[in-house]
């Protein structure tokens, strides 16, 4: 059966993450015979620069024609500054909106290699294994009315709107639920259910939900709660599920756990698993094109890929173990050297990670 991918490398460190991450993809397409088919898009600022749009028709009608799509990272300085909605970043939402990717599956693991990496001390962070569901369509990122004003007093004043019905926080807690089941069968719902009504629904709904899985432990948080367990006592989570905005800053926390954020993939995943795949971490304007990037989150997605969006567990397995070796024999990229240690380049990590696969 043909799979095809869109890739879309972005911005900044983009192209050069992606790069490596595609190296994998095909070496795992020969090696398994898997006919993979790839094309190339534009997305982000790069996007604008070409065509005019962060998510330009062109893209849109690739990303409807793909059964998933890996994307590097979009942003950086040079668009800052234009009009709102010519920002990469709306490109990124409006590709996630159009899909409708409204899971979005961000683990946060440890790996053992690198406990010393993390800024907390190795006993509070080894061994850590959490995922991160964040609900990436609705709330207050996509809320309407949104937008700069000016109120009765002449003053300029700046508004949004969180909102989530009943429906999406139910599709969004079932998968959360799911995805429990499958792990450590404990799921913790983190809102702010003490000061905002959206959240107060959500509790409400989730609860209805867990009637359908009593093999779970459901608990709830607030999220200012949540910020501060994820750094006092992380491995009291197992799956986290939240709201857009909440996972957004939730899921940056618990990458520092990790050591670093340029380890973690995500999956952002429609109803019948297509996947928006990508790293959690941003276009890194800084260090773009000087070859210094991490590139084990991008190929850390392009696994999930595997595994969600293909239904291809073991290939995943296979990639996640050739990371796994490469960390084992001390390969580390800036980002995750610690004292002494001398950093390699994008490149090199790419080189080891193909090596062990074809090994
Ligand atoms: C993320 C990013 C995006 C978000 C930005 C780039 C729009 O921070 O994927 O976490 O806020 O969702
Ligand atoms: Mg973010």
């Amino acid at each position: 059966m043909s799979r095809k991918i869109l890739v879309l490398p972005g911005d900044g460190i983009g192209p050069e993450i992606v790069g490596q991450a595609v190296r994998v993809i095909e070496t795992v397409n020969e090696k398994y015979g898997l006919d993979l088919e790839l094309s190339h898009g534009l997305l982000g600022g790069c996007a604008t620069d070409e065509l005019g749009s962060p998510y330009p028709d062109e893209t849109s009608r690739q990303a409807a024609a793909v059964d998933a799509i890996l994307l590097g990272a979009v942003g950086g300085p040079k668009w800052d500054d234009g009009p709102r909605e010519l920002r990469p970043e709306r490109g990124l939402l409006a590709i996630r909106k159009e899909l409708q990717l409204f899971a979005n599956f961000r683990p946060a693991m440890l790996y053992p290699q690198l406990a010393g990496a993390s800024t907390l001390k190795p006993e509070v962070v080894a061994g850590l294994d959490i995922l991160i569901v964040r609900e990436l369509t609705g709330g207050i990122y996509f809320g309407e009315p949104r937008g700069i004003r000016e109120n009765a007093d002449g003053d300029r004043e700046g508004y949004n709107t969180y909102i989530y019905s009943e429906p999406e926080v139910r599709r969004i807690a079932h998968v959360a639920f799911q995805a429990a089941q499958k792990r450590g069968k404990k799921l913790c719902s983190v809102d702010k259910s003490n000061v905002l009504e959206a959240t107060v629904l959500w509790k409400e709904v989730v609860n209805q939900v867990a009637a359908e899985y009593p093999d779970v432990e459901l608990s709830h948080m607030y999220v200012d709660n949540a910020a501060m367990q994820l750094v006092r006592a992380p491995k009291q989570f197992d799956v986290i599920v939240t709201g857009n905005m909440f996972g957004d800053i939730l899921s940056d926390c618990a990458s520092m756990l990790t050591g670093s954020i340029g380890m973690l993939p995500s999956a952002s995943l429609n109803a019948d698993n297509k996947g928006l795949y990508e790293p959690v971490h941003g276009s890194a304007p800084d260090i773009a094109g000087q070859g210094a990037a991490n590139p084990l989150a991008t190929i850390l997605s392009a696994a999930m890929m595997f595994r969600y969006s293909f239904g291809l567990g073991e290939i995943a397995a296979a990639i996640e173990s050739a990371v796994a070796a490469v960390l084992d024999d001390g390969l580390r990229t800036a980002d995750i050297v610690t004292e002494g240690e001398t950093p390699v380049s994008t490149q090199q990590v790419g080189d080891a990670v193909l090596d062990k696969l074809s090994s």
